[in-house]
């Protein structure tokens, strides 16, 4: 990888062999495709060690690179390991530290302002601590405010081990709970789908199958609950596909259109 005594460093330097990084930047490229001239990123967990992923100066490089208005925002729990990641951007490629908000803090206390005072978030990171339902929150706040072909990745969405801190099983990793939310609401669309009711509200969808017999009461109660409701709704449109150990979220025409996803096979292949 470059340094500031060599040429300067490329968001494919930076992506070299890094697969984490290679799927980022395929979804930086994807999300750009469409002609934006602004590009806001968010993510959970900086980028403090060289030989991780470095997705901190990936996207500020990638912002860059393309001429982009935007900007990058780092939410980090620990101040140390904003000092490392700014050493690391100052390191190869200082030129773009304005760009580059760290936030000190846990995600889902500091996150809610700053994407209100951001707008739209064209690419989200979601690569922070490993609780089921801080990622579920955090991916479910990031939605809110995620630009019509925006983009979410989810690190790390295969089996973690239990640590003191989280001894619980987390067969999915980071997206424990995230996953099982976006398989019932591709559910119930299947079921609106199936019915070729265009005008059919996700509302009508659990309607229509709240009567079926094989329906359980903790099922019903679920899906009749105004959050349930509310979320199926958010993710609607949305389509999702493993690629490694993360998980690539976004609209359907966004995935296929974009990101070279395969609704048949259920893959995305990264360029
Ligand atoms: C795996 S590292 C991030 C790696 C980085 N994204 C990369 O590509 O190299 C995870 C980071 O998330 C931070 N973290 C854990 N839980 C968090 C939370 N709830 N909010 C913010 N940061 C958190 C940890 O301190 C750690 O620095």
């Amino acid at each position: 990888m470059g340094n500031e005594n060599q040429s300067p460093i490329t968001t494919k330097d930076i992506a070299g062999k890094l697969m984490r990084a290679r799927t980022l930047l395929h979804c930086l490229n994807g999300v750009h495709a469409g002609g934006l001239n602004r590009l806001n990123y968010i993510e959970i967990g900086t980028a403090f060690k060289e030989d991780e992923g470095l997705s901190t100066l990936l996207a500020a490089k990638f912002i860059e690179e393309n001429d982009l208005d935007g900007k990058v925002i780092s939410m980090e729990l620990f101040p140390e390991h904003i000092e490392q990641s700014r050493e690391i951007v100052k390191k190869y490629a200082p030129d773009v530290l304005p760009m580059i908000e760290w936030h000190e803090g846990y995600s889902y206390l500091k996150m809610s302002p700053i994407l209100e005072s951001t707008g739209e978030i064209h690419l989200a990171f979601i690569d922070g601590g490993g609780s089921p339902v801080e990622n579920l929150w955090e991916f479910d706040a990031i939605l809110k405010y995620l630009s019509p072909t925006g983009v979410i990745v989810v690190d790390d969405c295969v089996h973690l081990k239990s640590t003191d801190a989280y001894p619980a099983r987390r067969d999915f990793g980071k997206a424990q709970l995230i996953l099982p939310l976006l398989h019932l609401a591709d559910t119930v669309n299947f079921v609106i789908d199936s019915r070729r009711k265009d005008a059919m509200t996700v509302e009508d969808g659990i309607a229509s199958i709240l009567p079926h017999k094989a329906m359980s009461p903790f099922l019903k109660g679920l899906m009749e609950s105004e959050i349930c409701i509310e979320m199926f709704q958010r993710v609607k449109e949305f389509a999702f596909s493993q690629v490694g150990s993360q998980l690539v979220i976004a609209r359907k025409n966004v995935m296929a259109d974009r990101l070279g996803y395969d609704s048949q096979t259920n893959q995305m292949a990264i360029t």
